[in-house]
């Protein structure tokens, strides 16, 4: 064990500052650790602790909600007194009992039913919010963020108007201390909390089966128990509804504190999205990511097992990490920066994953997005009220500052002026965030013609912020009119201040390249989404053989650039028609000249593929982006190379639209999820997924930019993507869920 490992206290000053950042070390140098403190294991990167949520069985969620400080006899006692009896509810339920259970409950959550309380959070949001905006100060906790969430949770439940205070009252006080260390005599006082709480959560249920034909996930789940007895039995929906209001309550709450301090700490931000809502349901979800109220779950080992290559044996207790998961650089790019238009953001693990993922995620969501569009619209000149130290309850797993102080000049507020103002409202997104939150506006700083019929484009942030930071092989989507196209960057990443493209003028364009060639002009905007990299690097090789064909070369030149720095070996075969078509070839052979081979079949020179690949070099990764032809040669000619020596980049998709004459419907069985979804012919697996709450990224929709993609654990896949190539289509272990489909009729994935 080392000595970090030895000295890592979560109740302690540096991970209760910001957990993530005290666990950097970790997730560098010792990624899974043994606590001795608390007698868990911590595990820190982002694979591993979702590879850990993946796998109900191997790691049971029965301790999630475990108490870390034993109950004192006094506690027990007081709790008996109640009948306190407390079941397992969904997030600490193994399976078998599990999975139907959720399975049965789970239609409240669905966007469409969300929709339906839209109107109650803006209603409740606006109340809170006209109490306080003529103050000129408040606490946003005490006065909003705090009793929001409750009065929203007690609503999704069903719980009567009439019983609502009490309820409130109860569970206010009833915070209970789980996840943090109370001293005996406040245990004795939350055990008496906890009972009452119970007794009442248990009246009102009563109430509720004299009718059940109410709203609300209560009266739901009673009316499923009629049919299913013994999936959802009585002593689940007594626990149901006490379990629900804190599952519902304080991480919204806390999610909700913790966006708040980051956004108006980050007062650039803040400005952007006052000025365009829009842009809101990218900055929850970059806050649920940042700096997301679960800090960390937890997991019991059923069998020995590895993590991370540690060996951990059946019986530990896991602590996993997912504060430092979130930002981790090997998924987020530049992962301690706070990007609001980041475009992997909703990877982020705060809601956990897989077969137990929170299944409040969207109406938590929609909360947050009216939070800030309520006070985004009615106070944009609030501000933190400054030198206020942020506390926190000295927890393990749940963050959030217990106060966040904001003043503002009540004179100044624009509804005063204008009070049309109220009355605007701007959708809120169910699921993730829309494509207009995670796009940013970038300047057109220079055209630079750099080869016949390709020019080179330089971007820069209208107002003067770096771009986010981004890794060679990374591809930019633009949106072009209509249409959206990805160009991968060839400049310099360490170089912020400006992105560079390389534009080719393709006679077959559909608008993109010809908009840039023939329309577009300096000192023009234009939309850009990502970085997103899905032609990594892998920067362990010996040896590296890169082959580009034409504009091909844009991603492969900084992939050399990053290559040469490390002082690996490599070579670079740039091929095309004629030496003058082939772009940045002086910046090639200033900085690659001894490295580089160009092959054109002007000069009669062409890369002769086979003769290249001929013999498997151990060692050796190839890496390629250009037209199909040379793809699909490079493909043919590493057949007997090891299976992933090859990495291959399109950039045309040849995709049609979806006919569904011409399709059949199929099922979709989530392995991790433990749903199965129906794809109808006229639907993308992506829709289906989506409209089943599963998150899924997407951008080009077209096969061409990878982000959908999704592991394949069963079942034949009719690949229509340009993104894997043909071996990786052979191994059909993985599907991109905007355009493929099944051959037969059922696919099973590990989502
Ligand atoms: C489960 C976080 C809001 C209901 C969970 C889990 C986490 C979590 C980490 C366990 C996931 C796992 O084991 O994989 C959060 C956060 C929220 C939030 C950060 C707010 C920002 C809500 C809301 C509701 C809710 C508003 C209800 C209306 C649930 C339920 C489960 C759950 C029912 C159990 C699911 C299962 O085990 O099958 N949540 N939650 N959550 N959450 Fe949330
Ligand atoms: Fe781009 Fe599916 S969204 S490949």
């Amino acid at each position: 064990m080392s000595a970090r490992a030895a000295a890592f206290d979560p109740f302690g000053g540096a991970y209760q500052v910001d957990p993530a950042a005290s666990l950097r070390w970790s997730r560098d140098e010792e990624p899974v650790f043994y606590s001795p403190e608390i007698g868990y294991w911590v595990v820190t990167r982002y694979e591993d602790v979702k590879a850990v949520f993946r796998d109900n069985i191997l790691f049971s969620p029965s301790i999630a909600l475990e108490k870390i400080t034993p109950v004192s006899d006094e506690a027990t006692a007081t709790l008996a007194k109640y009948d306190y009896a407390m079941a397992r509810t969904l997030v600490n339920e193994d399976e078998p009992a599990h999975m139907p259970r959720r399975r049965v409950l789970m239609d409240p959550f669905t966007p469409k039913e969300l929709v339906h309380h839209e109107p109650m959070v803006r209603r409740l949001t606006r109340e809170y919010v006209d109490r306080f905006v003529d103050t000129g100060r408040v606490d946003l906790v005490d006065e909003m963020l705090w009793e929001v969430p409750l009065t929203v949770a007690l609503h999704f439940l069903g719980v009567p108007e009439e019983d609502m205070d009490t309820m409130r009252e109860y569970s206010i006080a009833h915070t209970v201390n789980t996840w943090g260390r109370p001293a005996p005599e406040e245990q004795v006082a939350v055990a008496e909390a906890v009972g009452k709480f119970w007794q009442y959560a248990g009246q009102v249920l009563e109430k509720m089966r004299q009718d059940p034909s109410g709203h609300g996930w209560m009266p739901y789940g009673i009316r499923v128990q009629k049919e299913q007895p013994d999936v959802v039995t009585d002593s689940y929906l007594h626990s149901m509804m006490m379990a629900g209001i804190v599952a519902a309550h304080e991480t919204t709450a806390n999610a909700s504190a913790n966006a708040f301090r980051l956004l108006l700490e980050n007062r650039s931000v803040w400005e952007e999205i006052c000025a365009d809502p829009s842009l809101i349901s990218g900055a929850v979800e970059e806050c649920l990511r940042h700096s997301g109220s679960v800090a960390a779950w937890r997991r019991l080992v059923t069998a020995d097992t590895t993590i991370g290559g540690v060996d951990i044996p059946a019986g530990s207790k896991l602590l996993i990490a997912t504060s430092s998961a979130n930002r981790d650089d090997r998924h987020f790019e530049g992962a301690d920066d706070f990007d609001i238009r980041r475009e992997n953001s909703s990877d982020h693990l705060t809601f956990g994953f897989g077969g137990h993922q929170c299944l409040g995620k969207n109406l938590a969501r929609m909360e947050m997005q009216i939070f800030l569009e309520e006070l985004t619209t009615r106070l944009p000149h609030l501000e933190l009220v400054p030198d206020q130290e942020f506390t926190y309850l000295p927890n393990t797993s749940f963050r959030g500052p217990d106060h966040v102080w904001v003043q503002w000049d009540p004179a100044a507020n624009p509804e005063r002026r204008n009070p049309a103002l109220l009355g605007r409202r701007h959708p809120v997104t169910i699921g993730e965030p829309s494509k207009a939150a995670v796009s940013r506006t970038v300047g057109v700083d220079a055209i630079t013609p750099v080869a016949d019929g390709v020019v080179r484009v330089t971007l820069s942030d209208p107002s003067g912020r770096p771009l986010p930071r981004w890794t060679p092989g990374s591809h930019v989507d633009i949106d072009l009119g209509e249409l959206s196209r990805q160009y991968s960057l060839c400049g310099d990443p360490n170089d912020l201040s400006v992105y560079e493209i390389a534009v080719l003028e393709e006679p077959e364009s559909r608008g993109g390249s010809r908009y840039v060639h023939r329309t577009l002009q300096v000192g023009d905007s234009l939309t850009l989404r990502g970085p997103r990299n899905h032609f990594r690097l892998d920067t362990d090789a010996d040896r590296y053989v890169f082959v580009a064909g034409g504009i091909g070369i844009t991603p492969i030149l900084a992939m050399a650039d990053h290559v040469k720095a490390i002082g690996k070996d490599y070579e670079i075969h740039y091929c095309g028609r004629d030496v003058t078509t082939m772009a940045l070839l002086d910046r090639l052979r200033a900085d690659h000249g001894d490295r580089l081979a160009v092959h054109s079949s002007a000069a009669g020179n062409r890369l002769d593929i086979a003769a290249l690949l001929a013999d498997p070099v151990a060692g050796t990764q190839i890496y390629s982006c250009g037209p199909d032809r040379l793809l699909t040669a490079l493909d043919e000619a590493t057949a007997h190379w090891p299976e992933d020596a090859l990495h291959v980049e399109h950039f045309t998709s040849n995709l049609t639209t979806l006919d569904p004459a011409n399709e059949h419907a199929f099922e979709v069985e989530l392995r991790d999820s433990g749903l199965t979804v129906t794809v109808a012919a006229d639907q993308t697996v992506l829709d289906a997924l989506r409209a089943s709450n599963i998150d899924v990224q997407s951008d080009c929709e077209e096969g061409l930019c990878g982000s959908c993609e999704v592991p394949v654990l069963d079942g034949e896949v009719d690949h229509r993507d340009v993104v894997l190539t043909k071996t990786e289509r052979a191994q059909n272990k993985s599907i991109m869920t905007c355009c493929s489909r099944a051959c037969g009729s059922a696919l099973t994935l590990a989502l």
